[in-house]
C-alpha cells in the first residue's frame, strides 16, 4: 500500500518505519524543512536504538521517502497517518495547534477520496473539533491510538500488545484491517470515542500502577519492609502482573503525566469523576521529595555541597527530557543551593540547552569526582555495570540514592556505600 504519515516525531518515525518494514511504501512528511532534510542525510533528531540504521536501509530499498511538501505526500497515498504532537498547554488542555494545522493543509490539498487515520492523541472533545474541521472533503475517518514505548519505539511499532482502531466507516475498516493483517497482535475495531478511551484509560491505569507502588513502597520504608519482595509477591497474581510495579522517585515523559492530566480535565467537562488518577497524578508530583528528603537526612543541609546526578532522561534508553523528573530534583536542589553535576547516556548534549550552568557529561566518573551523594535518576540498566569501586575512591562522601531501585543494595553496601532506595530495606 502507499501510505503517507505527517509528523515525523517517535510515534511517526517508528509506525512509518514499520509499515516499510511490512512491504509498503511510506512517504513520510514534515512542516519542518531542516528535520526532513537532516533525516535523509541520516540524522535522526532523537535517540532511539537501532532507528538510524533502519531509515537508511528503507530509504535505500525505496520503501522510504521523505518530503516537506504535503502534495507530494497526498500524491498516490491510500492511507495518511496524522502523527503531530500534542502537548499538553495547561490545565489539563492540550495544545491542537499542529494538528490544526495538518487538517487544515490537508482539507486546503486534498483533491480526492482518501483515508485520514489520527495517530496523535486527542481526548473525544478535541476529537469531535477535528472532525468537525475535516468536514466537507471526502475524508474516510479513523483514530488508531499508539501504544508504543519509548526506547523500545521499533519494537512495539511491529509488534505491539495491541492494535486498536476506531471508526464508524466502513471504507476505512476494511483497509485498516487489510493494513494491519500482517501483524500477528490482538486487534480491536471499535467506536472512535472507544478507542480514544481505550488509549487515555491505559496511560492512565499504567500512572495509577505506578503512583500505587511507589505509596506502598514508601510505606514499606517506614515499617522496614523490601519492596522488591513485595512487588514481586503481589505481581506473582496474574490479575495483577509484575510489569509497572517498579517504585522509584516518580513517572515522567509526555505521555503518562500528559495523559492522566487531560483525563481528568475532560472528565470534569463530562461531569464525571476520575478521583484515583487526579490522585495518582498528585502522588507523582511529589514523589520525588523521596529522594531530597533521603539527601537532607544524610547531609543536613544540601547547601554547597556537591551532588551527582546519574541520569537526566525521563527513563533509560531514550534522549526526552519531557517531564524529566531527574530535571525537577535538579532545578530543587540548585534552589536550596546545591552544586550539581549531572550524567546521562543519551541525553547530555539536550540537556546542555536547558540546564544553563550544571557541569553535564557523559563519563560517570568525571560526574562523581569529589561528589558528596549521588542520586541514580534515571533507570539506565548500564549504572549496574559501571566501576563503583573506582566511584567509592573518587567521590568525596559516600552516600548513594538510588532512585530507581536498579542497584544491587548489598554489593553496594559491601563496596563501602552508604545505599538508599526506594523501600529497600
Ligand atoms: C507510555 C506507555 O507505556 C505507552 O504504552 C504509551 O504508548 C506511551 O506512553 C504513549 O502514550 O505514547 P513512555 O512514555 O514511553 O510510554 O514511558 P513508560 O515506559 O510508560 O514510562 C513512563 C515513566 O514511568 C518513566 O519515567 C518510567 O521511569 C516510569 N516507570 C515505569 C516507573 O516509575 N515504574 C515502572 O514500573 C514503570
Amino acid at each position: 500500500m502507499n501510505i503517507s504519515i505527517i509528523g515525523t516525531g517517535y510515534v511517526g518515525l517508528s509506525t512509518g518505519i514499520a509499515f516499510c518494514l511490512k512491504g509498503h511504501k511510506v512517504k513520510f512528511y514534515d512542516i519542518n524543512k531542516n528535520k526532513i532534510q537532516s533525516i535523509i542525510k541520516g540524522k535522526i533528531p532523537f535517540f532511539e536504538d537501532g532507528i538510524e540504521k533502519l531509515v537508511k536501509n528503507c530509504v535505500k530499498d525505496g520503501s522510504a521517502n521523505f518530503t516537506f511538501k504535503l502534495e507530494e505526500a497526498l500524491d498516490k497515498a491510500e492511507i495518511i497517518f496524522i502523527c503531530v504532537d500534542s502537548p499538553i498547554c495547561s490545565e489539563g488542555i492540550s495544545d491542537l495547534t499542529n494538528l490544526k494545522e495538518a487538517c487544515i493543509e490537508l482539507r486546503e490539498k486534498s483533491r480526492r477520496e482518501i483515508i485520514i487515520v489520527i495517530k496523535t492523541t486527542i481526548n473525544p472533545y478535541d476529537y469531535m473539533e477535528i472532525k468537525e474541521l475535516l468536514n466537507g472533503n471526502v475524508f474516510h475517518i479513523a483514530v488508531n491510538p499508539e501504544f508504543l514505548r519509548e526506547g523500545s519505539a521499533l519494537k512495539d511499532s511491529l509488534n505491539p500488545y495491541r492494535i486498536v482502531v476506531g471508526t464508524e466507516d466502513k471504507i476505512a475498516r476494511k483497509k485498516l484491517e487489510k493494513l494491519y493483517s500482517s501483524f500477528e497482535s490482538a486487534k480491536l475495531f471499535t467506536d472512535p470515542l472507544s478507542a480514544i478511551m481505550i488509549k487515555y484509560a491505559s496511560n492512565s491505569f499504567l500512572a495509577v500502577k505506578i503512583s500505587f507502588i511507589n505509596e506502598i513502597a514508601n510505606l514499606c520504608d517506614r515499617i522496614g519492609a523490601n519492596i522488591d519482595d513485595v512487588a514481586t509477591g503481589i505481581g506473582l497474581d496474574p490479575r495483577i502482573g509484575r510489569e509497572f510495579l517498579n517504585a522509584g522517585i516518580g513517572f515522567g515523559g509526555s505521555c503518562l503525566p500528559k495523559d492522566s492530566k487531560n483525563l481528568v480535565s475532560f472528565s470534569k467537562r463530562a461531569g464525571a469523576k476520575t478521583t484515583i488518577v487526579q490522585k495518582a497524578y498528585e502522588v507523582n508530583r511529589g514523589q520525588f521529595n523521596i529522594a531530597i528528603n533521603r539527601l537532607i537526612e544524610s547531609l543536613k543541609d544540601v547547601k554547597g555541597k556537591n551532588i551527582g546526578i546519574f541520569g537526566l532522561s525521563f527513563k533509560g534508553g531514550t534522549d526526552d527530557l519531557r517531564e524529566s523528573v531527574s530535571l525537577k530534583i535538579i532545578s530543587h536542589l540548585r534552589r536550596q543551593g546545591a552544586l550539581v553535576k549531572a550524567h546521562d547516556y543519551a541525553s547530555c548534549e539536550k540537556a546542555k540547552e536547558v540546564l544553563k550552568g550544571v557541569f553535564i557529561s557523559d563519563d560517570v566518573y568525571k560526574v562523581a569526582k569529589g561528589c558528596d551523594a549521588l542520586i541514580i535518576a534515571t533507570d539506565w540498566l548500564e549504572y549496574r555495570e559501571i566501576d563503583w569501586k573506582r566511584i567509592k575512591k573518587m567521590m568525596n562522601g559516600r552516600l548513594v540514592i538510588d532512585g530507581r531501585n536498579i542497584l544491587n543494595a548489598d554489593k553496594m553496601k559491601k563496596t563501602g556505600f552508604i545505599y538508599k532506595g526506594i523501600g529497600r530495606i
